[in-house]
């Protein structure tokens, strides 16, 4: 490269990624080939609208690719209509929610403390401030959704639209309730499966789609391993046309047909069986650290996991809040994020929790064994983060880097 400046910068994280054990639910590794399309010529091409319905000349080949995406996304989904131009899952959202609500009307979504995502609807959000926002909880025992609870408050307020999916929760969503209730109150409703795409997919959790759901929103970076971005997908016709409005003019300019490229070689990746098969290691994964921490005592928000992510209360388990559990992590060479934990008392650059995700080193190759090694050290160093502690963790941490790299990632 011709720009030392850039190109250092790109080396020094190419190591960082790899000198790091990376625990952040919401990253992963993407394969060389996802990452040739994401950097290919289709970055040079403007393409605003759709294929065959174009603002420019010179499209055919991005056409091609865009329903090829829409083809692949649509079958790894069952779904019956698909739109793979949102910029990010942020994007994806806001045209959804623009699709089919007025400013001022209603959203019911989950907090961003139990779980929620900013983009629900959150006061810092343009979100918060085109629509009026109703929250509900986990519940405050179990720190899981209580259906009954969120059916109660649905009814009082009455909302347009409910939201269901999240960004930090780890159990199962149970989106045949929430239709249920959306029916009872006359709302749409819209399932955000950001995180847990990748799981859908390989029918490790069900689908939005399959149980009524009017719109599902996603990103495309996380569980399910491609180019970043984000998608939307609806099985009612009527919808279908709203939301590509929503997405062009409505809410973006020109897709961007280099990420699309990478994203649509994400979907046929996802269509394989080693595909279903590195989902499955996932759930382990995160399954094998949740119950070493539980059998250690550790606080784990809702008691357990179904999915790819846990929850640490580490105010409780070990008097820390998240942001100094996250850098002392960072010390040995873990990374993980503070995270909201339900009902948190502490600021949200402070918070009471972290959040740990295994779909980055699962694509590296991690399984159960480096799993087990690494939620020791995890309760070591934070149990203990004298001088020594640090050392002798930090050392097991760089000597398990060394073991079972993924040589296609
Ligand atoms: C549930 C959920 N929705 C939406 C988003 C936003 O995605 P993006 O960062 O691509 O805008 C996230 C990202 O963390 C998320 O977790």
């Amino acid at each position: 490269m011709e720009d030392k400046k850039v190109e250092k910068l790109i080396n020094n994280e190419e190591k960082r990624q790899m000198d790091f054990v990376q625990l952040i639910a919401s990253e992963n590794f993407v394969s060389k080939d996802v990452m040739k399309a994401t950097g290919s010529v289709f970055t040079n091409k403007y393409a605003e609208g759709y294929p065959n319905a174009r603002y420019y000349g010179g499209c055919e080949n991005v056409d091609k690719l865009e329903e090829l995406a829409i083809e692949r996304l649509k079958k790894i989904f069952n779904a019956k209509f698909a739109n793979v131009q949102p910029h990010s899952g942020a994007q994806a959202n806001i045209a959804a929610y623009n699709a089919i609500l007025k400013p001022g009307d209603k959203i019911l979504s989950m907090s961003l403390n139990s779980g929620g995502h900013l983009t629900h609807g959150h006061f810092v959000s343009i979100v918060g401030k085109f629509y009026k926002i109703f929250s509900y909880e986990v519940n405050k025992e179990t720190e899981q959704l209580d259906y009954e609870e969120i059916r109660k408050i649905a009814k009082e307020v009455k909302p347009n639209l409910i939201i269901c999916g999240a960004s930090a929760y780890s159990r199962i969503i149970d989106f045949k309730k929430f239709v249920a209730i959306a029916k009872e109150v006359n709302a749409y409703l819209l399932a955000d499966i950001a995180h847990i795409a990748g799981l859908i997919v390989a029918d490790l959790h069900p689908n939005p789609l399959n149980d009524g759901v009017d719109i599902v929103t996603s990103t495309t970076h996380k569980t399910l391993r491609g180019a970043r971005g984000g998608i939307i997908l609806t099985n009612n016709p009527e919808l279908a046309i709203l939301l590509d409005k929503s997405v062009f003019p409505g809410t973006q300019g020109g897709p961007l047909m280099n990420v699309i490229a990478g994203k649509t070689v994400s979907f046929y990746e996802a269509s394989l069986p080693s595909f279903k098969e590195y989902q499955k290691n996932i759930i382990s994964n995160a399954n094998v650290m949740a119950n070493f921490f539980i059998q250690k005592g550790v606080k784990i928000i809702s008691g357990g996991t179904d999915n790819h992510l846990l929850m640490i209360n580490t105010k409780k388990s070990f008097n820390k809040t998240g942001k100094e559990a996250e850098e002392i992590l960072y010390k040995v060479n873990i990374i993980v994020n503070k995270n909201a934990i339900p009902f948190d008392e502490e600021r949200p650059i402070v918070t009471s929790g972290i959040r740990i995700g295994t779909p980055a080193m699962t694509t590296l190759g991690w399984r159960n064994k480096e799993f087990l090694k690494i939620a020791e050290v995890i309760y070591n160093v934070l149990k203990n983060d004298d001088n020594i502690s640090i050392k002798k963790n930090k050392q097991i941490v760089i000597d398990l880097l060394k073991e079972g790299k993924n040589e296609k990632y």
